[in-house]
């Protein structure tokens, strides 16, 4: 039986592979994202802003030998470089975002860049005219972060932090919360306004082994009890007092779920991606029976035993997702991947 010239063409696009392009390659999550889409047959492309930095790119050209893999050299402030990388993509993944806890003037480190990129991501999507789905990595910080007094609270998709008490008090690592939270809001007045199909994915405190040549901060922080990092600890104890509770998730966990929105058709709006709800008090217990070999503190400071809130993955997982890792992996993969990088002894 004969194909018609429409039907032809079809299954030519049926046969060529995915294409997906992921916004800040270098980072934690976004090459291990990239590794994952290579691994599932995705062409991809990825950004980073010094390509000819071989040291900081070094684990994304040795993504290379999984498939087909281009890197072009973008940043956040400069609209007409995403051109390039994004022309022709189905999946754009916009995970990067300035980070900078200790920053003095978060307006302009964080809050504005994030913004602009956002905007400048988008509207190279929109010119594209190829882009399926575009998927933002949110945080937490976008939800959870108010100034309610109860307990037993449940945070979802539909509650957001309030930007004008972080503004106001400025209470330590305000300026991400509220440049994630102000970019994510920009890329759904975006979307609305010029028809993207975009989805974010709320990602919690993410650990797990990383392919950076750096121990990702996020790793350290999370495992912050185990490693005795006092600076950390007091880190955890405020994330914990901010947000109302330490939300975790495996890196690849999220960035699975990031996959699996851009993928799944009936997919829309906002996923929280969180497999464990906890406090301070409650992990480090945990950890004190799994690790017993290491010294985890008893004396956590004046953070409450019980998280105020969860924040709850309900609406992924009614949408068919499935965690692989819980508490027990995450931080065994941890253990393991900060022994292999030295941090930790046996
Ligand atoms: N890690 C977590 O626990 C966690 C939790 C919740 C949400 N998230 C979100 O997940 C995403 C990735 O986080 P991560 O932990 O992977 O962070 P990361 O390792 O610090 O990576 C951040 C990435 O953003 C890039 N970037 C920063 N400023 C840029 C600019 N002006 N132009 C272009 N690229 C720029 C960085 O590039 P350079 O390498 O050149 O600096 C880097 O690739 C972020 O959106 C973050 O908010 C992370």
């Amino acid at each position: 039986m004969q194909c018609n010239a429409f039907e032809q063409v079809e299954n030519i696009m049926e046969s060529r592979p995915r294409t997906a392009c992921v916004i800040g390659g270098t980072g934690f999550v976004a090459s291990s994202l990239v590794k994952l889409l290579l691994q599932k047959g995705y062409s991809v492309t990825t950004t980073v802003r010094d390509k000819e930095n071989g040291a900081k790119i070094s684990h994304l050209l040795a993504l290379q030998n999984l498939g087909n893999l281009k890197i072009f050299q973008a940043d956040l402030t400069d609209e007409s470089s995403f051109d390039d990388p994004i022309t022709g993509s189905d999946f754009v993944f916009h995970v990067a975002t300035p980070v900078n806890f200790a920053s003095e003037d978060p307006q302009n480190d964080m809050i504005k860049p994030a913004i602009e990129g956002v905007i400048n991501v988008m509207k190279a999507c929109a010119k594209a005219g190829t882009v399926e789905r575009v998927v933002f990595t949110s945080s937490a910080a976008t939800v959870s972060i108010n100034q309610l007094n109860e307990t037993g609270l449940v945070m979802d998709e539909n509650n957001w932090t309030d930007v004008e008490f972080l503004t106001s008090v400025k209470p330590p690592t305000w300026g991400y919360a509220v440049s994630k939270t102000l970019a994510e809001k920009a890329a759904w007045k975006f979307a609305k306004e010029y028809n993207i199909n975009l989805i974010t994915i709320i990602a919690s405190l993410m650990a797990g082994p990383s392919l950076t040549p750096e121990i990702p901060s996020s790793v350290t922080l999370a495992t912050s009890l185990i490693i005795g990092n006092k600076f950390l600890v007091n880190g955890l104890n405020g994330m914990q007092k901010l947000s109302g509770s330490i939300s975790l998730a495996h890196v690849k966990d999220v960035c699975r779920a990031h996959i699996f929105v851009a993928e799944k058709d009936s997919a829309y709006g906002r996923y929280i991606c969180c497999a464990v709800n906890t406090s301070v008090c409650e992990l480090a217990d945990f950890l004190r029976q799994r690790f017993p070999m290491y010294n985890i503190p008893t004396d956590l400071g004046d953070v409450r035993s019980k998280a105020k809130l969860i924040i709850s993955s309900d609406k992924l997982l009614n949408e068919g997702f499935k965690f692989e890792y819980g508490i027990e992996e995450i931080y065994d993969q941890s253990v393991a991947y900060l022994k292999d990088k030295g941090l930790l002894c046996d």
